[in-house]
């Protein structure tokens, strides 16, 4: 282990004349002392404040360099210590295994504004409550909840969540068909799995959609069907011309375009459903985030015996608690308990008793209180940036999650602009991305709110609206 040592100054030459941002200059400062040997493993850095005052720049500027640092194995970071310079990286040191780009390009730091379309504001993980559940947990689980258990997770956890989803969510469901995941995507296959074993062989799925869907699906061993999505979101009439057993939606907030699944169309892929004996994948993942209307109740509740539901902790709480929930029909449960159990026995089941105590007490609630009416703020003023910025575009989707869609008109390449604005370190993701079949690509890009602070708001839009603006066809080039 690393022997720490007091905090040692460290002179730092930042020139804030550079276009590279500070926090990036000295985060490379580091890094060279690091490599270099000028910092030496087991040396301790200045804490974050005192960095900050000596260098004369913002605390902001040193924590978000001590964040980078940090997750490239540079520095550790431990609670209300100094942190510690642990040397070059293994990776830099020896040839390590890279993980191919799908695990998470909003993983990077660098960002100057992240506008990921899939994750809350990590900022308002709500710590000390989770906190304080876990102690709580620790102190009060019994003995036999520790052992080897009911792969459906523990019966308070099924309870609590249960009980949440008939209140908030217009549920039918029941804490004995219930079975606690690790998040939507391990639902998802569990899902599929079972439906395999069922007999099926095909799955529609909404075109675009979330893109982990598809190697999920065919891991499972099930074809994966395109099926186009317009304003009143996947087109039901469509399910006919295919041989699919099942399709996954998702009814209440259409990723990514953010259509809202009409009435109609309810009610007809409940009735294919029914007709078909197929099965239709509810896939709730935002539903607690939805603004300036009446809430879209889950589809699940029209009839449970065709709808499997599945819920995640992911954009309430954060992706990494990888808590989530499947309710499904009694004739797949089997299918599912054996698969979840043969994978691993089940979800943790301390962070399980922890969540069902953040339901119980109404912190969970509260948190999402609190997060709406953040996100609903950051939303209007995107609103109104984009109204002033980019007058005449139009926007996509309901009042609801945490990202918009906005379309790019014709002549403007959206991929074009999501690069350039890479180069200046901005993350926008397209809808082309998230197209299944590319025949079916809508030009358009996804602008995710939760993350960005309201101060960052119209700079990022005007940004943008630079962008694009660039991006427009010349006039020579629109003669013909
Ligand atoms: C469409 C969609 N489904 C599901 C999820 C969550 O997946 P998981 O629960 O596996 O983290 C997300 C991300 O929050 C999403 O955007």
């Amino acid at each position: 282990m690393h022997e720490s040592s007091r905090p040692r100054d460290f002179l730092a030459a930042l020139d804030s004349a550079l276009r590279l941002p500070l926090r990036r200059q000295l985060a490379e400062e580091i890094r060279e002392g690091c490599r270099s040997g000028r910092l030496a493993a087991g040396v301790s850095l200045p804490s974050s404040r005192a960095l900050a005052q000596q260098l004369s720049v913002s605390r902001g500027v040193v924590s978000d360099a001590y964040a980078q640092l940090a997750s490239e194995g540079y520095i550790a970071q431990i609670p209300r210590r100094a942190p510690i310079v642990l040397g070059q990286p293994v990776r830099e040191r020896s040839e390590v295994l890279e993980l191919p780009p799908e695990y998470g390009k909003w993983r990077h730091r660098t960002w100057r504004y992240d506008l990921t379309s899939i994750t809350p504001d990590l900022a308002r993980f709500p710590r000390l409550a989770w906190a304080a559940a876990l102690r709580e947990t620790l102190r009060t689980i019994p003995d036999t909840a520790l052992d080897y258990n009911d792969p459906r997770g523990p019966l308070v956890f099924r309870t609590a969540v249960c009980e949440y989803l008939a209140r908030a969510r217009g549920c039918d469901v029941d804490p004995t068909t219930t079975v606690a995941v690790a998040g939507f995507t391990q639902g998802l296959y569990l899902a599929c799995s079972a439906l395999r074993r069922h007999g099926a062989t095909a799955i529609a799925v909404e075109d675009p959609c979330l893109k982990d869907y598809l190697p999920t699906v065919r891991l499972c061993g099930l074809e994966a069907v395109a099926i186009p999505v317009d304003a009143e979101g996947l087109r039901t009439e469509l399910l006919a011309q295919h041989d699919v057993q099942a399709v996954i939606v998702t009814p209440a907030h259409q990723f990514p375009t953010g259509a809202v699944l009409s009435p109609a169309r309810r009610k007809h892929l409940i009735e294919w459903a029914s007709e078909q004996g197929a099965y239709v994948i509810e896939n709730d993942y935002d539903a607690e985030y939805q603004y300036d209307r009446a809430a879209v109740g889950a589809l699940q509740g029209r009839d449970p015996r065709r709808v499997i539901y599945v819920g995640t902790a992911s954009k309430m709480l954060a992706p990494a608690l990888r808590i989530g929930w499947i309710h499904a029909p009694r004739e797949l449960l089997d299918a599912i308990c054996h698969i979840h159990w043969h994978l691993g026995g089940g979800t943790p089941v301390v962070e399980l008793f922890a969540f069902a105590q953040l339901l119980a007490q109404g912190e969970l609630e509260r948190h999402l209180r609190r997060t709406r009416a953040l996100y609903q703020v950051r939303r209007r003023r995107l609103l109104a940036a984009l109204e002033s910025e980019l007058p005449g575009f139009e926007l996509r989707g309901a009042s609801a999650g945490v990202h918009l869609t906005i379309e790019i008109p014709h002549g403007i390449d959206a991929a074009a602009v999501a690069e350039s604005l890479a180069e200046r370190h901005v993350l926008i993701e397209t809808l082309r991305e998230y197209a299944v079949d590319p025949r079916n690509a809508m030009s358009g890009v996804l602008i995710g709110y939760a993350r960005l602070h309201e101060s960052q708001i119209l700079p990022v839009v005007r940004l943008l609206a630079a962008v694009v603006a660039e991006q427009l066809p010349s006039p020579e080039r629109r003669r013909p």
